[in-house]
C-alpha cells in the first residue's frame, strides 16, 4: 500500500511544495463535489426501518442473555448464589467470576468481565444470563443472591480519600508567576463541571456467535477493526478469526470507541452455550457500562493589560476517573494554544474514584475547559471594559503557542467578524441586565469554538464494475456524522461517476481497515485513502490498456489522468479517453479494483503546521425575570471546518454539536448519590437532555478555506460545534442578569 500512501498527498488540492513555505496564504478553491448539499445516501434506510442496526440481528437459533450488576460501588463479592436463576425458565447457562472461563484485558480497555471478586464500581458486571428468550434471561439475572462485603464508596472529586496523580499532560513557557504578580487586572476563578452520559439513542448490543474458533459480533462500534483487535486480544486469537460487523451504529459520540466489557460477555456466553447470543444493555446499564464524559474542576488565573493584552495564563483541572481504567480528558490543552500569550501554565490532575469509568465524549476535555476559558474570557471584557469580541481579536494566536508552527488555516477573525454581522452583536448594550422584553431577561453571548485536527492511518478500497459503477470498502463505522454520504461523494468526484453509481460498503471488519471514526479525523482520514486508492486504480486501468492498440490512453500516464461521465480521458485532451466499461469490456473482466492508503505521518504537511477547526458560536438566552428559567431563544455559529464536503450534513453536525452544548450547559448532570455510589438518575425520565422545544433556530455559517493539512482540505466539523455553546450560554445569562455562573449545569435555582 506504499505507492497510496505516497500520492494520497496529490490528491484534490495541490497540498505539498506551496503549504511548505506559504501555509498562511490562502489555499485555492476546490471543485464543489457532486451533490454538493444532498440529503444522507442511508437516510430512508434510517427512517425507513431496513438500516441493519447491531441490535436488530437475529441469528437462527439464537440464545439472550441479560446482566446482573452489582448494587453497591466499592467492595468484594464474598458469595453468589445463582441457583434460582438456573432453575428458571429457559435458561441455559448463568456465568459469574466463580465459573467464567479467563478473558485477556486489551491494551487500553476497562478491565475484562468476571475476572474477579472485587467491585470498583455501581453497575459492575456480577454476571450474565443467557436464557431462551430476552425476558426469561432478564428475570433469571433478578433471581442472583449476591452477598457483599461493602466498603465506603468515594464517588466525590472532593473525596480527601481518593488517590489523585498528574494526568501527564500540561504545559509550562515563560514566568507564569512572575506575569500573574505583573499583571494590572488579574482573574481568579474556579469552575466545576459534573459527569455527562453519552446517551445515544441505540441501547449497546452485541450478536456473538462462534463458528469453531471464529468469532463474529454484530456491535455498536465506531470502529470495527479496532474492536476486531480488541476482541482477538481479550480471546488470544488471531485477528483473522475474529470479525466485527457495525453497518449502522445508533449513535456514539465517544461511548462506541472502546470494546466495553458487555461484548465479551456475549462472546463468552455464546462459546458457553454453543449458540449465538444476543445481549442488549438496558438503559441504566448505559449509563454504568459505556463510559461518561468525566467531571471537573478547574481553576482559572489569568493576568491581563489595562488594554486587554493577555500576561498570563493558569489553568488547572482535576478530573474525575475510575480506580482502574484510564481515561484523560485534555481539559487544559486548548488553554496553551487558544490565545497570544508568552506566559501559560496548564496542569490536569486526575482523582481516583468508585465510579464507572470515564471516557471521551463529544470534544472530550474541549468541551469543559473550554467553559472555563472563554467563561473568564467574557469576565475579564467587563474588567477591562473591552468588546468580548474585540478582546478575543486583541489576543488572537497568529501561530500556535505552543510550537510555534503557522496554523494549516485559521480564519477564526473571520469567524468573529461574519458570525457577528449574522447575529447582530452590534446591537447588544455593554451594560449587564440592558435588555428586557416583559418578564423575560434577554442576553446575548459569545465564546470561541475549537477542536484540533489530526489524521489517522487509514485503508480503502475501490472497484470499478463491468456495468461501469464503481463500489468503495472501508472497515469504518457510520455513527450518524455523515460519513458513508460525504466519503461517497467524494469517491463519485474522484471516479467522475455520478453519486448514484458509487456503492459504499462499510462497518465490517473483513473490509480495508479504518481508524476509529471519532476525534473529528475519519473524514480526512479516510477522504485521503480513497483518493489514493482511485489514483491507483486508474493505474491499474492504464496497465490493462498497456499493451492494447485499440486504447486511447495506452502509453498515458496517471497525472495525465482526470475522469468525467464514467469516462477516462486525458486532463489536456477530454477527447482522448473512454469509459470504464469499455476498458473492462475489451479485457473480459468483471471489475478492476485498488487499495489506497493514508498515513498522516508521511504526509507532507504533518509537522509544518498545526491544524485545528475553529469558530465562533453566538447565543440568546431569555431568562425569566422571577422564576429563573432559562431558554436558548437562538444560536449562529460561524465555522472554519476547512473545506465543506457537504454543506448539509455538515451543518447537521455543527447543529448536532450544538444541541449537546446546550444540554451541557442547562441540564445534563450524571449524579451519583455519595452514600451508596448508585447513579440516581439513570433513565430519560431522570437524566436531562435538550427537547425540541430547547432547541432554537440555529443560523450556521462556513467560513475559510480549503486546509492544505490534509489532502481532502477538510478539518473535520464533529465536535467544534459543541464547544462555543456552554460558555457562550453561561456569557449570555450573565449579560441578561448580571450573574456569572461557573457550575454546569446552569439551573435556574442558581439565579434566584
Ligand atoms: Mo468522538 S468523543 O472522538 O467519538
Amino acid at each position: 500500500l506504499r505507492a497510496g500512501v505516497l500520492v494520497a498527498g496529490a490528491g484534490l488540492l495541490p497540498a505539498t511544495a506551496s503549504a511548505r513555505t506559504a501555509t498562511a496564504a490562502p489555499a485555492p478553491a476546490a471543485p464543489a463535489l457532486a451533490g454538493a448539499g444532498m440529503n444522507r445516501v442511508d437516510g430512508w434506510r434510517k427512517v425507513s426501518g431496513t438500516a441493519d442496526y447491531p441490535n436488530d440481528v437475529a441469528e437462527p437459533g439464537m440464545a439472550h442473555a441479560a446482566l446482573a450488576c452489582s448494587t453497591i460501588a466499592s467492595g468484594r463479592i464474598t458469595g453468589i448464589d445463582t441457583s434460582g436463576a438456573e432453575s428458571a425458565p429457559g435458561v441455559l447457562a448463568v456465568l459469574t467470576h466463580l465459573n467464567a472461563p479467563k478473558v485477556q484485558r486489551p491494551p487500553g480497555e476497562p478491565p475484562a468481565p468476571l475476572q474477579g471478586d472485587v467491585v470498583d464500581h455501581h453497575g459492575h458486571y456480577l454476571a450474565v444470563v443467557v436464557a431462551r428468550t430476552p425476558q426469561q434471561a432478564a428475570e433469571a439475572a433478578s433471581l442472583i443472591e449476591v452477598d457483599y462485603e461493602v466498603r465506603s464508596p468515594v464517588v466525590a472529586i472532593d473525596d480527601p480519600r481518593a488517590p489523585r496523580a498528574p494526568a501527564g499532560t500540561g504545559t509550562t513557557r515563560g514566568d507564569v508567576p512572575g506575569a500573574l504578580a505583573d499583571s494590572a487586572v488579574r482573574y481568579d476563578a474556579t469552575f466545576t463541571t459534573p459527569a455527562n452520559t453519552h446517551n445515544p439513542m441505540g441501547l449497546f448490543s452485541a450478536v456473538a456467535g462462534w463458528d469453531g474458533p471464529r468469532l463474529t459480533v454484530h456491535s455498536n462500534s465506531q470502529g470495527p477493526s479496532a474492536m476486531q483487535e480488541s476482541l482477538a486480544a481479550a480471546f488470544e486469537l488471531p485477528a483473522a478469526d475474529v470479525t466485527v460487523v457495525a453497518p449502522f451504529v445508533g449513535g456514539g459520540f465517544g461511548s462506541a470507541l472502546r470494546t466495553w466489557p458487555h461484548v465479551q460477555l456475549a462472546a463468552l456466553a455464546a462459546r458457553e452455550v454453543g449458540l449465538p447470543v444476543r445481549l442488549v444493555l438496558t438503559r441504566p446499564q448505559m449509563f454504568t457500562g459505556v463510559g461518561h464524559r468525566t467531571g471537573t474542576v478547574q481553576r482559572l488565573r489569568i493576568g491581563m493589560d489595562r488594554d486587554g493584552t493577555l500576561r498570563a495564563i493558569e489553568h488547572r483541572s482535576t478530573q474525575t476517573a475510575a480506580v482502574d481504567d484510564d481515561n484523560v480528558d485534555p481539559v487544559t490543552s486548548g488553554t496553551a494554544v487558544r490565545y497570544a500569550c508568552a506566559n501559560v501554565a496548564t496542569h490536569d490532575e486526575q482523582v481516583r474514584l468508585t465510579i464507572p469509568g470515564p471516557c471521551s465524549m463529544r470534544a472530550p476535555g474541549e468541551a469543559q475547559g473550554n467553559f472555563a476559558l472563554e467563561s473568564a474570557i467574557d469576565e475579564l471584557s467587563y474588567q477591562v471594559g473591552i468588546d468580548p469580541i474585540e478582546l478575543r481579536l486583541r489576543n488572537f494566536a497568529a501561530t500556535d503557542q505552543e510550537s510555534g508552527l503557522p496554523w494549516s488555516s485559521n480564519a477564526l477573525r473571520e469567524c468573529y467578524r461574519r458570525g457577528a454581522e449574522l447575529f447582530g452583536w452590534s446591537r447588544r448594550p455593554a451594560q449587564p441586565r440592558s435588555l428586557r422584553e416583559g418578564d423575560e431577561l434577554v442576553g446575548y453571548g459569545v465564546a470561541t469554538a475549537s477542536f484540533p485536527f489530526f489524521g489517522l492511518p487509514c485503508e480503502a478500497s475501490v472497484a470499478v464494475l463491468a456495468d461501469g459503477t464503481a463500489v468503495v470498502r472501508s472497515s469504518t463505522a457510520e455513527i450518524g456524522t455523515g460519513s458513508r454520504t460525504v466519503i461517497t461523494q467524494l469517491a463519485a468526484q474522484r471516479l467522475g461517476l455520478e453519486v448514484g453509481s458509487v456503492g459504499f460498503e462499510i462497518g465490517d471488519s473483513r473490509l480495508p481497515t479504518a481508524p476509529l471514526a471519532g476525534g473529528s479525523g475519519l473524514t480526512g482520514s479516510l477522504g485521503a485513502a480513497v483518493d489514493a486508492a482511485v489514483l491507483r486504480l486508474w493505474q491499474g486501468f492504464l496497465d490493462l490498456v498497456a499493451d492494447d492498440p485499440a486504447a486511447p490512453l495506452r502509453g498515458a500516464r496517471v497525472d495525465q489522468l482526470a475522469a468525467t461521465g464514467g469516462r477516462l480521458h486525458l486532463v489536456d485532451d477530454p477527447a482522448t479517453g473512454e469509459t470504464y466499461a469499455a476498458m473492462l469490456a475489451r479485457h473480459g473482466r468483471g471489475d478492476l479494483a485498488a487499495d489506497g492508503a493514508f498515513d498522516s505521518s508521511s504526509h507532507d504537511v504533518n509537522g509544518l503546521s498545526r491544524a485545528g477547526a475553529f469558530g465562533a458560536q453566538f447565543v440568546e438566552v431569555r431568562v425569566d425575570a422571577d422564576l429563573g428559567a432559562v431558554r436558548v431563544a437562538r444560536i449562529v455559529s460561524a465555522i472554519d471546518g476547512g473545506r465543506i464536503l457537504n454543506e448539509k450534513t455538515a451543518r447537521s453536525q455543527i447543529i448536532g454539536g450544538a444541541v449537546g452544548g446546550i444540554g451541557m450547559a442547562l441540564f445534563e448532570d450524571t449524579a451519583t448519590d455519595p452514600g451508596t455510589g448508585r447513579i440516581t438518575n439513570a433513565t430519560f425520565a431522570d437524566y436531562l437532555i435538550p427537547v425540541n422545544g430547547d432547541v432554537p433556530d440555529h443560523q450556521v455559517a462556513f467560513v475559510g478555506t480549503p486546509d492544505r493539512f490534509n489532502p481532502v482540505g477538510v478539518k473535520g466539523v464533529g465536535e467544534v460545534g459543541l464547544t462555543g455553546l456552554p460558555p457562550a450560554i453561561a456569557n449570555a445569562i450573565h449579560h441578561a442578569t448580571g450573574k456569572r455562573l461557573r457550575s454546569l449545569p446552569m439551573t435556574l435555582d442558581q439565579l434566584l
